[in-house]
């Protein structure tokens, strides 16, 4: 055994050269080494090649390599490099070495090479052509890297290469994707080339000569295009990915007779065209189905009740319509549905829903009608559920309290009556964090009721514009880990309860357009989450099960990304603007338009630098703006119109990208911005005049010279023409 020999041999020089032991000692050891490590040294032209690899390296961007991966050493020892017994390289595994720089062609030399892991790392460049169309690598991974250009298209497509796994994942590769290539691809089994910016079409032949191709992922790329019917004769493909793309046209018939399809997952594409009923009834092994978003109409076929093992829906965001079919029932193993965003109608009750494993349901934005199928109340397994946006009536029935482990559940704009009902029966169900019950309920009276409680874990509730008469009841400060309350658009009466700074989580308050009366409490201004970024930090940062949709383009996928945020507008609230909201240093949503607020805006108010909307217009406010209200650097909505305010108007800073009507209804106050000039009103002129003379007073007086009194006469002159002219072209009753 030659390559035994030449690694005893190595192993003996390199003992040689580092230490001085007697001859007969340097033997022993050498022997021992040959005894139990019988693996043999790699070539000097493997060596050489690793070297190539290390050598492209940047300086410094080669990890841990450089220790083991020496010249003159065994490269079968190398850290991240495994060898046959006959000394071959097979393996260089070198994921998450933290690698920089290129990737030398040179590993192409390494003939025995058959896999090559390169994955997260921080690799540029093009990938050589040498590893893809390799004699020897049957994996090949450099996903998670930068590697960019084009994939060369292969010239002889009558070869037969060993490659057998591709994953060129997230990367930066673009431009045409090949097509001829893969015929050449035999043993080809997995590709995934996602998460890049290839273009043109999705390859037709992929698996024409590759009999054991089994998954192709191409997904968040540019292919445009039909998806290609030769699809359809990989049947052994199990897994389609190809959303995040620009496909159009329909789902071609010939895809369907892929039988082995667990996972067809096209969303976000520019499909068109139905789910045939006798064609999607093929695809018997789906676990997923992913088509939402991709414009796909028509309804969900009767046949979908034969996808027996289907785990996971998605026809979200579709123009599909038409009632479910009852088959629907029989994809007991359903544990993920969204049918959101289209025009479906019917009952839901049309569905056996007893899915043990349902976890997550949104049938949100439809116009289903009637009322919620008690069988959806034996999927105890049950995390999130949406109804929101139909049309659904009725009462909950006490099951509802079966699902003990709802989290999120939004009921949000339909017509469900008696919310006292609704929160007897939801009180069960103990693991509620998010409840959304907002337009419905209508005209009915907010409970008062002592025996609500329960919702220990609720940080979301969401009622708003049913309209709902009454106060603001007293269970609701027993919701201590509440962070978000919208009570907006109702008809309550009463004060803002003393006990709100009781609830030291909420950083979101929304009771805007009620009949509320009385002052801002003092209690509104000590909400310990609003006051301090350490309150803040304590906030639950876990994901909603469901992303929340505030507004139709804006979605959350925390509760604490959302907006600190307190809106009181619209209401009947009398007295000051307390000075002590300038203690809510959180806030971002500041909105007391459109109640009877008097007295002076507080200098306060500037101490709440992460503002963004600062809205008082509306009110009976007296006095000058704050100009150092020009230090909050986010403010981007500010609106003070409709007051009594006087005085100038502050430039600089955010200001200057305020419009006039930010202060429009305020006839006594001036400034440029309003083409009111501040000169020309005798009480507030007097003062700005003053200022603009100062500095031209100190230098005459240091100057000490009459010159530069002359001067200043003239520059005074000059400039009460200067506003006389002003005032001819936009006279001052025309700012009404
Ligand atoms: C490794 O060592 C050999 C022999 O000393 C030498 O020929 C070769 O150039 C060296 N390779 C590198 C990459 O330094
Ligand atoms: C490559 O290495 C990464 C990181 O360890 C691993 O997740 C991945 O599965 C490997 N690739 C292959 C094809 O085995
Ligand atoms: C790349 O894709 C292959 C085939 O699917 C897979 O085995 C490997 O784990 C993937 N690599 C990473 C880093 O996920
Ligand atoms: C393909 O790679 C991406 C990461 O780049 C990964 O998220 C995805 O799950 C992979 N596809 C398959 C089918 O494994
Ligand atoms: C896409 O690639 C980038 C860069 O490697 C990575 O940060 C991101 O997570 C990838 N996205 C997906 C969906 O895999
Ligand atoms: C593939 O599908 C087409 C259209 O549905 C059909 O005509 C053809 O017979 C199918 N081919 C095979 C091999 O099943
Ligand atoms: C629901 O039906 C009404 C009229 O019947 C229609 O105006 C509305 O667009 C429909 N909504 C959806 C989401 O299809
Ligand atoms: C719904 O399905 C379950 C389980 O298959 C069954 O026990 C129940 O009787 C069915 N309900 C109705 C209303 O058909
Ligand atoms: C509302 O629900 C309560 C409690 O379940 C019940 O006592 C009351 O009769 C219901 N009211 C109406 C109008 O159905
Ligand atoms: C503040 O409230 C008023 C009255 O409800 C409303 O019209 C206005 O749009 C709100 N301001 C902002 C900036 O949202
Ligand atoms: C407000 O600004 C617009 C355009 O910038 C201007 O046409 C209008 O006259 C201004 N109105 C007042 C009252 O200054």
């Amino acid at each position: 055994m030659q390559p035994l020999s030449s690694s005893c041999r190595s192993s003996s020089s390199r003992y040689t050269t580092k230490s001085s032991t007697p001859f007969a000692g340097l033997v022993a050891a050498a022997l021992l080494l040959c005894f139990v490590s019988p693996t043999s040294s790699c070539t000097e032209q493997e060596r050489s090649a690793l070297l190539g690899f290390l050598g492209g390296l940047v300086p410094g961007g080669s990890g841990s390599l450089n220790v083991s991966w020496l010249n003159g050493t065994d490269c079968c020892q190398w850290e991240g490099v495994l060898c046959s017994g006959d000394g071959t390289v097979t393996d260089v595994f070198v994921a998450s070495r933290g690698l920089r720089g290129l990737v030398s062609p040179s590993l192409g030399d390494l003939a025995g090479l058959k896999r090559l892991n390169l994955s997260h790392n921080s690799l540029e460049g093009s990938l050589p052509a040498e590893l893809v169309f390799s004699r020897s690598i049957t994996v090949l991974d450099v996903s998670f890297n930068r590697l960019d250009g084009h994939l060369q298209e292969l010239q002889a497509s009558d070869t037969n290469l060993p490659l057998q796994v591709l994953n060129i994942s997230s990367n930066l590769f673009g431009g045409q994707f090949p097509s001829t290539t893969w015929g050449a691809m035999r043993n080809l089994v997995a590709l995934n080339a996602s998460n890049n910016t290839f273009t043109g079409q999705i390859p037709s032949s992929l698996c024409t000569n590759a009999p054991l191709f089994d998954m192709l992922d191409l997904c968040f790329n540019q292919f445009s295009g039909n998806i290609p019917p030769g699809l359809g004769s990989c049947s052994m493909l199990k897994v389609l990915k190809v959303g995040h793309n620009n496909l159009s046209g329909a789902l071609p018939p010939e895809l369907f007779n892929a039988t082995s399809l667990e996972q067809l997952s096209l969303p976000n594409n520019f499909l068109q065209g139905v789910i045939d009923g006798s064609h999607i009834a093929k695809l018997s092994n789906l676990t997923v189905l992913n088509l939402g978003s991709t414009g796909l109409s028509g309804k969900i076929p009767y046949s979908v009740g034969q996808l027996t093992r289907l785990e996971q829906l998605y026809l979200d965001n579709n123009k599909m319509s038409g009632e479910l079919p009852p088959a629907l029932g029989n994809c007991s193993n359903l544990r993920y549905i969204t049918i959101r965003n289209n025009s479906f109608t019917g009952e839901l009750s049309k569905v056996n829903f007893t899915m043990l494993d349902l976890r997550t349901a949104d049938f949100s934005l439809n116009n289903f009608t009637g009322t919620i199928p008690e069988s959806i109340y034996s999927c105890t397994n049950l995390v999130a559920l949406r109804l929101a946006f139909n049309q659904f009536h009725g009462q909950f029935s006490p099951s509802i309290g079966n699902l003990r482990s709802l989290s999120f559940f939004s009921i949000t704009g339909n017509s469900f009556t008696n919310i006292t009902n609704t929160l007897q029966m939801l009180k069960r169900c103990k693991d509620l964090t998010s409840l959304m019950m907002g337009t419905n309920f209508k005209g009915e009276t907010i409970p008062q009721d002592e025996t609500i409680d329960g919702f220990e874990n609720l940080q979301v509730l969401t009622i708003d514009d049913c309209p709902l008469v009454g106060q603001i009841p007293l269970w609701i400060s027993k919701l201590e880990k509440l962070e978000m309350l919208d009570l907006s658009m109702n008809q309550l009466t009463g004060p803002i309860p003393s006990w709100i700074d009781g609830l030291g989580f909420l950083f979101f308050l929304d009771i805007s357009s009620n009949k509320l009366t009385g002052d801002i409490p003092a209690a509104l201004t000590k909400m310990p989450m609003l006051l301090s970024e350490r309150n803040a930090a304590k906030l639950d940062t876990r994901f909603l099960e469901l992303p929340a949709f505030w507004t139709p383009l804006r979605q959350y996928r925390t509760v604490g990304a959302f907006p600190s945020k307190l809106c009181l507008d619209n209401n009947n609230f009398t007295g000051v603007i307390p000075p002590e909201i300038g203690q809510l240093k959180m806030l971002d949503i500041l909105n007391l338009s459109s109640n009877s607020l008097t007295g002076e805006i507080p200098q306060e108010i500037c101490n709440l630098t992460n503002l963004q909307t600062l809205d008082l217009s509306d009110n009976q406010l007296t006095g000058a703006i704050p100009s150092a209200l020009s230090d909050l650097h986010f403010l981007s909505r500010f609106d003070v119109s409709n007051n009594k305010l006087e005085g100038e108007v502050p430039s600089g800073g955010q200001f200057d990208s305020f419009s006039n009507s930010s202060y429009s209804g305020n006839p006594k106050l001036c400034g440029p911005m309003i083409n009111n000039d501040c000169n020309s009103r005798p009480s507030s002129a007097s003062g700005k005049r003053r200022n603009n003379l100062r500095p031209a007073l100190v230098i005459g007086i240091t100057a000490g010279g009459l010159i530069a009194l002359i001067l200043l006469a003239c520059f005074l002159i000059a400039r009460l023409a200067y506003d006389d002219h002003t005032e001819n072209v936009v006279p001052l009753r025309s700012r009404r």
